[in-house]
C-alpha cells in the first residue's frame, strides 16, 4: 500500500502535465486514456478487507461500517469509491456505528431456499424490491447475491443461500430477484460462478464436471440469470473447474459469459487474493476482490515486462468505468440511512409464508380448529433460525421466534414448557462462550445451533392433560466455510428422535394431534420418521418474521402453496452424488476428511477435488431416471385447498417456440395458491436424457373455491437443447416431446405429446 501511496504521490507531482478529464457518462474513453498504469492497475484491485480503507487517496474513512468491500477511488479523475456489501438474505452491515446512538438495522428476509420454494417470480420481485431500497438507502452500490450455486448435494453448508437443485427453478427465481434488486438503481453480485457445490477447500477444490454437466446444470442458472435479468456483476468463485480457478478462466469469463450470453458488466473476484492475478485479468476477472496492493504491484509488473497486454488491463478498466458511472455514489444520490423497516418487515413476513412447505397434513389437521393451548417443543422454539451464518447473516434488529409467533396469533403457550427451554437455551449460550470462537467455526459463523434439549418421557406425558396439541420443532443452522454433516445433521439426533417419539405416543394415545415444524436452510432425513406426527410443515429459515409467518400458516390466514425446490430423499447415501462428497467436515484447511465408497480417497489425507461422477443426473434428475425411491420428490407442496388440471395443450410455432397451457381449478373449500412445474421428456434416440426435466414453471393467483385459471408456459427449442460434448455444440432433437403438467415431478395429472419437427443446433464460442 505504502509502495502505490508513493507511487501516486509520484504521480501528482507530475499531474499538471497529464490531463484531467472527470468522469462522466459520456467521457469514459476520454478518463481511460487519462489514466496512468498505476491509476488502472488501481482501479481494477479493490480497497482491502472490510471496507476499511476507503481508496488510495480518502485515507482511512469508512463508508459504509461492515459493508464487504469498496473499490479504490481516484480522485483527480472524479472516480469515486463504489461499496459492496454483501447478501442474500438482506443487505449485510453493522448495525451500529461508533460516534452515535442510530442503528443500522436491515431487515432479515427469508433464505434463499425458502423464497424459492415460492415458485413465484413475481414474489421474489417485490420481496427484493423492498431488499435492493435498503441497499440504496444505507449507501450501497452493489449487493453480493444472489448466491445461486446448484444444490448437488444436501451437505453443501450454503445451500440455504442458493435456490435449487434444477437450474430452470434457480436461474428464474435469480432472475427475479436481480430485476427487484436492480429496480432501485443498485447492482447486485449473482455468485458463485461456478462449480462451488461444497464449502470444504472451497478456497481451492478442483470441481472437475464435465461439459455436458457444467453447461446443462452447474452454468445453466448463471446463463438464465443473464439473460433474463442483465446483472450489474457476477463474483467468480473462490473454486476450480477442471484443473482452472475460475477467476482465471477465459473459457468461463469471456467466452461463456459474455460472448456466449452477452454479459456486460463486470466479474470480480470472492474475497481472497490468489496467484496468478495477471491470468484472472486476461481472463476477465475485471475487479480483484477484496484486494491488496501486490495484485496491483504485479498487475503493472506484468504490463512493465510485457507478459499482460495492456489492452486486456484497458478492456477491464472500461468496463468499470461504465459499471462507476451507474452507481449511486457516482450519481451523488443522497442516501437517509433511513428505510421504511416496518414495510420491509411486512413484505419478509408475506414471503416467509408464501415460500413454507406443507409436507404432510394427515386428517386436515391443520390449519388448527379448537386449539387454544399448545405444548411447544424443542430448544428451536426460543432458539429459532431466521437465516443461516456466514456472509448470508444479516444483521437484524430482531427475530421473531415460535413462541413470540404463537403467542402474538392468539394461542396460550404451556408456561413450564417455554420457561424450560428459555433456561436451557440460555445456559447452552453461556456454555458456549467456554468454547473458543462461542462454540463456531471460523470468524464467519456465528453461534452454533443449541443441540436439542433432553426431556423425560414423564415430563412429556405431563404435559397432555392440559394443551390441546402438540407442536415440536426441528431446527438447523449452517453457513460458510464448513458443510454439514450426516450424524445429527442430516439424519435427526437420538434427542430429537426420544423427542419426538415420546411427544407422538404421549399426545396419541390421549387422541390429541401432533404437528412438527421444520426450521431447516437445507434437506434433512425424514423418511424414517415421518409416519409419526399428524403434519409436518417446513418453514426452512424464514427470516426476522418467522415465529408470526409460521403461525400466519398454521392458523389458515395463509394457505400454503410452497414447493420443495429439491429431493427429499430417504438417505443421504441416495443420492449419487453423496459418493463424492466429502465428509468430516471439517473447516477449510483441515486435511482429514473421507468418502463413501471411494476407496482411493478415503486413504488419501488431503481433499483437492471432487469429480463430478453423476455428471447431469443431478437431484431428481437421478431418481427419476433410475426410479429411486424418495421421502419426498422435487416439487412436493400440500395445500388446504385441491387443485384440479384440466385442458392441458401444447402447440409448436415455426421457429420451435413451444406454448403449453393447462387449466387450474380450485376443486376445494378455501382459496389457494397453485405452482405448476411443465416437465418435459425428450424422444429417444441422440444423446442421453433425464426421464424428464423442469423447463418451465407458473403459479396462479388465489384462487377461490371454484375458480380457475389457464396458466401459460413458454419454452423456446434452445430451452430444449442438450449439450454435446463432441460437436461443442447444443443439440435439440427432432421428435415427439411429452409435455406433463405436474404438481411435482413425480404427479403429473396431465400431459401432451407434441412433434418437434426440425432438429436444432445452437454454437457455442470455440
Ligand atoms: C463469500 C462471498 C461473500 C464475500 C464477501 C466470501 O467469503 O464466499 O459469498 O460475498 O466473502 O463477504
Amino acid at each position: 500500500m505504502k509502495k502505490i501511496l508513493t507511487t501516486l504521490a509520484a504521480i501528482a507531482l507530475v499531474l499538471p502535465m497529464v490531463a484531467q478529464p472527470k468522469l462522466t457518462k459520456d467521457n469514459i474513453d476520454e478518463v481511460l486514456a487519462a489514466m496512468t498504469l498505476e491509476e488502472k492497475a488501481t482501479l481494477v484491485v479493490g480497497s482491502g478487507w472490510g471496507s476499511m480503507i476507503a481508496g488510495i487517496t480518502g485515507g482511512s474513512q469508512i463508508l459504509v461500517s461492515g459493508a464487504a468491500g469498496t473499490t479504490q477511488a481516484i480522485p483527480r479523475l472524479g472516480i469515486p469509491n463504489t461499496v459492496l456489501a454483501d447478501g442474500p438474505a438482506g443487505l449485510r452491515i453493522n448495525p451500529t456505528r461508533e460516534g452515535t446512538t442510530r442503528t443500522f438495522y436491515c431487515t432479515g428476509f427469508p433464505v434463499g431456499t425458502a423464497i424459492a420454494s415460492s415458485w413465484d417470480v413475481e414474489l421474489v420481485e417485490n420481496m427484493t424490491k423492498a431488499m435492493g431500497n435498503e441497499v440504496l438507502e444505507y449507501g450501497v452500490d452493489v449487493l453480493l447475491a444472489p448466491g445461486m450455486n446448484i444444490h448437488r448435494n444436501p451437505l453443501c453448508g450454503r445451500n440455504f443461500e442458493y435456490f435449487s437443485e434444477d437450474p430452470v427453478l434457480s436461474g428464474k427465481i435469480s432472475a427475479a430477484y436481480v430485476k427487484g434488486v436492480q429496480s432501485n438503481g443498485v447492482g447486485v453480485s449473482i455468485k458463485h460462478f461456478a462449480g462451488n457445490n461444497q464449502e470444504t477447500a472451497r478456497d481451492h477444490n478442483d470441481a472437475q464436471i464435465s461439459q455436458r454437466a457444467l453447461r446443462e446444470i452447474y452454468l445453466k442458472n448463471f446463463e438464465i440469470a443473464v439473460r433474463d435479468a442483465d446483472p450489474w456483476t457476477v463474483m467468480s468463485s473462490y473454486n476450480k473447474i477442471n484443473g482452472k480457478y475460475t477467476q482465471q478462466s477465459y473459457d468461463l469469463l469471456t467466452k461463456a459469459l459474455r460472448e456466449d450470453w452477452g454479459f456486460k458488466g463486470i466479474v470480480m473476484t470472492d474475497w481472497g487474493a490468489k496467484d496468478g492475478t495477471v491470468d484472472a485479468v486476461k481472463a476477465g476477472n475485471d475487479l480483484m476482490e477484496p484486494g491488496m496492493p501486490f495484485e496491483t504491484q504485479r498487475i503493472i509488473e506484468a504490463v512493465n515486462n510485457g507478459t499482460l497486454d495492456v489492452k486486456d488491463l484497458d478492456r477491464n478498466v472500461r468496463r468499470l468505468l461504465e459499471f462507476i458511472v451507474r452507481t449511486p455514489r457516482f450519481n451523488g444520490y443522497k442516501y437517509s440511512d433511513k428505510p421504511d423497516l416496518k414495510a420491509h418487515a411486512a413484505a419478509a413476513r408475506a414471503a416467509a409464508t408464501e415460500s413454507m412447505v406443507l409436507l404432510k397434513n394427515e386428517g386436515d389437521v391443520l390449519p388448527l380448529k379448537d386449539v387454544k393451548n399448545i405444548a411447544l417443543f424443542g430448544a428451536t422454539s426460543v432458539d429459532f433460525v431466521a437465516g443461516g451464518t456466514g456472509s448470508g447473516n444479516v444483521n437484524k434488529a430482531y427475530v421473531v421466534n415460535m413462541v413470540q409467533g404463537l403467542e402474538n396469533a392468539g394461542f396460550k403457550l404451556d408456561e413450564s414448557l417455554k420457561d424450560y427451554y428459555k433456561k436451557y437455551v440460555d445456559f447452552a449460550r453461556i456454555d458456549a462462550r467456554d468454547i473458543p470462537n462461542g462454540g463456531s467455526v471460523g470468524i464467519l459463523l456465528g453461534e452454533a445451533k443449541i443441540a436439542e434439549a433432553p426431556v423425560a418421557k414423564s415430563f412429556v406425558e405431563s404435559k397432555v392433560a392440559a394443551n390441546d396439541a402438540a407442536i415440536v420443532i426441528i431446527g438447523r443452522n449452517s453457513g460458510e466455510s464448513e458443510d454439514r454433516r450426516v450424524e445429527d445433521d442430516f439424519d435427526l439426533s437420538a434427542a430429537e428422535r426420544s423427542l419426538l417419539t415420546n411427544v407422538c405416543n404421549a399426545f396419541h394415545l390421549a387422541g390429541k394431534k401432533v404437528i412438527v415444524v421444520l426450521n431447516i436452510g437445507g434437506v434433512i432425513e425424514t423418511a424414517s420418521w415421518k409416519a409419526l406426527p399428524d403434519a409436518i410443515l417446513c418453514a426452512w429459515q424464514p427470516g426476522q418474521e418467522g415465529g408470526d409467518a409460521v403461525a400466519d400458516v398454521l392458523t389458515g390466514k395463509v394457505n400454503p402453496s410452497g414447493k420443495l425446490p429439491m429431493t427429499f430423499p430417504v438417505q443421504f447415501v441416495d443420492h449419487k452424488s453423496s459418493f463424492n462428497f466429502p465428509l468430516g467436515n471439517e473447516p477449510t484447511g483441515k486435511s482429514d476428511f473421507s468418502f463413501i465408497g471411494d476407496d482411493t480417497r478415503n486413504t488419501v489425507n488431503h481433499v483437492d477435488f471432487t469429480k463430478y461422477e453423476e455428471g447431469i443426473f443431478v437431484g431428481y434428475r437421478w431418481f427419476e431416471t433410475f426410479g429411486k425411491e424418495v421421502s419426498y420428490p422435487f416439487g412436493f407442496g400440500l395445500s388446504y385447498t385441491t387443485f384440479d388440471y384440466s385442458k392441458p395443450t401444447v402447440t409448436v410455432a415455426k421457429d420451435g417456440t413451444v406454448t403449453a397451457k393447462v387449466i387450474v381449478t380450485n376443486t376445494g373449500k378455501v382459496a389457494g395458491k397453485e405452482a405448476v412445474g411443465l416437465y418435459v421428456s425428450a424422444p429417444a434416440g441422440g444423446l442421453e436424457k433425464p426421464a424428464k426435466e423442469l423447463k418451465a414453471f407458473a403459479k396462479t393467483r388465489l384462487l377461490a373455491p371454484g375458480e380457475s385459471q389457464t396458466l401459460t408456459f413458454s419454452v423456446k427449442a434452445y430451452d430444449l437443447a442438450s449439450f454435446n460434448e463432441q460437436a461443442n455444440r447444443w443439440e435439440t432433437a427432432a421428435g415427439t416431446y411429452t409435455f406433463g403438467f405436474g404438481r411435482n415431478v413425480r404427479d403429473i395429472p396431465v400431459s401432451f405429446q407434441a412433434v418437434i419437427k426440425n432438429a436444432a443446433t445452437f454454437a457455442v464460442s470455440k
